[in-house]
């Protein structure tokens, strides 16, 4: 079996549907159920032996030795993170706790368990850590897409604790020789996505008919890549990523922000036309984000040379998806508006003109 961090969140929910979608091995998906969790996503899940859920922190060590001592997992997939850039910049105390400081607690009871296993168990034995673009830094217009060797220029607090991050797992297989492999990946979308960040918002923020605020100039880049496609890169690393090693996955679509909500807003206006007109006429320039990196881009060749990956979604099938998914989960997106929210919602937009 596996055990995985923060499978109740976006991506790790994504990543425990699919893994139960392709095999039969079980999961042991640890998460707190912080204010991004929600058990919801995991609701088709309901009555399967496969799925164990643990209601619980990265940060408590006596806990996960605990569960590794009585499910043996032979990997750990950790996607357990404070994970919203405009948080951290208002508070970034829970994303050292959590990023840093839970990532070494979970490191260091992986070494205890791993060094208690056989040869042939240690070496079979894999720690993945979850990562993200955002510790390469900012590009310019014309600068190459992050290779896995680009030097770490992290921007934000939250790109700086997931930084230190990626540095503990480094150390931990150079001074331990604890078998792990990093991801660092782009922008993902889909299904579950939280709507406090940039598609899920707009679709929800349209759908209310509120305005669609734009960061500064909205000429920001990102890469972004279907959440699915992010979950298959992982399963790749799984099978055949090499202890050490560090692999990009992203999806080759850069985009610059407006682009992207002027799509959202022409696929609403075709699936769900509004009789008060486009719903581009609710995009809101509003003030930019402290810091707000300008460009991201992946170079995503490594992982496909070494281990065939490639996305199977391309932009425009994985938007439209996305879309679909929004409007049909009206419910979903509800549930998840409440008060406290509604209280980031007026701490993060009422102060900007
Ligand atoms: P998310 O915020 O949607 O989910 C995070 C999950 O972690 C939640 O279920 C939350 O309850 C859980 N969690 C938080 N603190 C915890 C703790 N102390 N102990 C246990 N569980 C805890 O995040 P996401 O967007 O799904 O991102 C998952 C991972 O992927 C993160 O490590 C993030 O840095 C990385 N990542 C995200 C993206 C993206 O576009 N969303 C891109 C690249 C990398
Ligand atoms: O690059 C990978 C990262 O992508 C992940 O590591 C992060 O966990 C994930 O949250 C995401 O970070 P971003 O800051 O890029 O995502 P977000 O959806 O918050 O913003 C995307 C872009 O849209 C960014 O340039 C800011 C802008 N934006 C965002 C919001 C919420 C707006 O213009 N308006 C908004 O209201």
């Amino acid at each position: 079996m596996i055990l995985v961090t923060g499978g109740a969140g976006f991506i790790g929910a994504n990543f425990v549907l699919d893994w139960l979608r392709n095999c039969d091995e079980p999961v042991v998906n640890l998460d707190a159920l912080t204010y991004a969790g929600n058990l919801e996503n995991l609701a088709s899940l309901k009555g399967d032996a496969r799925h164990i859920f643990v209601h619980g922190d990265i940060c408590d060590r006596e806990l996960i030795d605990r569960l590794l001592a009585e499910h043996q997992p032979r990997a750990i997939v950790h996607f357990a993170a404070e994970s919203h850039v405009d948080r951290s910049i208002h508070g970034p105390g829970d994303f050292i706790r959590t990023n840093v400081n839970g990532t070494f607690t979970l490191l260091e009871a992986a070494r205890g368990h791993w060094m208690g296993l056989d040869a042939e168990a240690k070496a079979a034995f894999r720690f993945h850590h979850v990562s993200t673009d955002e510790v390469y830094g900012s590009l310019g217009p014309n600068d190459p897409a992050f290779s896995e060797t680009k030097t770490y220029e992290p921007n934000s607090p939250y790109s700086a604790s997931k930084a230190a991050s990626d540095h503990l797992v480094r150390a931990w297989h150079h001074t331990y020789g604890l078998p792990v492999t990093t991801s660092n990946c782009s922008n993902n979308y889909g299904p579950y996505h939280f709507p406090e960040k940039l598609i899920p918002l707009m679709i929800a923020n349209a759908l209310a008919g509120k305005p669609l605020p734009v960061y500064g100039d909205g000429q920001q880049i990102r890469d972004w890549l279907y959440v699915t496609d992010h979950c298959s890169a992982i399963r790749a690393i799984l099978q055949a990523g090499k202890p050490g090693e560090v692999y990009n996955v992203g999806g080759w679509n850069e985009k610059p922000n407006i682009e992207i909500v002027h799509t959202l807003c022409a696929l609403l206006d075709e699936l769900k036309p509004d009789a008060a007109g486009s719903y581009s006429r609710l995009i809101t320039y509003v003030t930019d984000r402290p810091g707000h990196d300008r460009r991201y881009a992946i170079d995503a060749r490594k992982i496909e040379r070494e281990l065939g990956w490639r996305p199977a979604e391309t932009f425009e099938t994985g938007i439209r998806k996305t879309v679909e998914w929004y409007l049909a989960n009206q419910d979903w997106v509800a549930h998840v508006q409440s008060g406290a929210y509604r209280d980031w919602l007026d701490k993060n937009y009422a102060g900007r003109s």
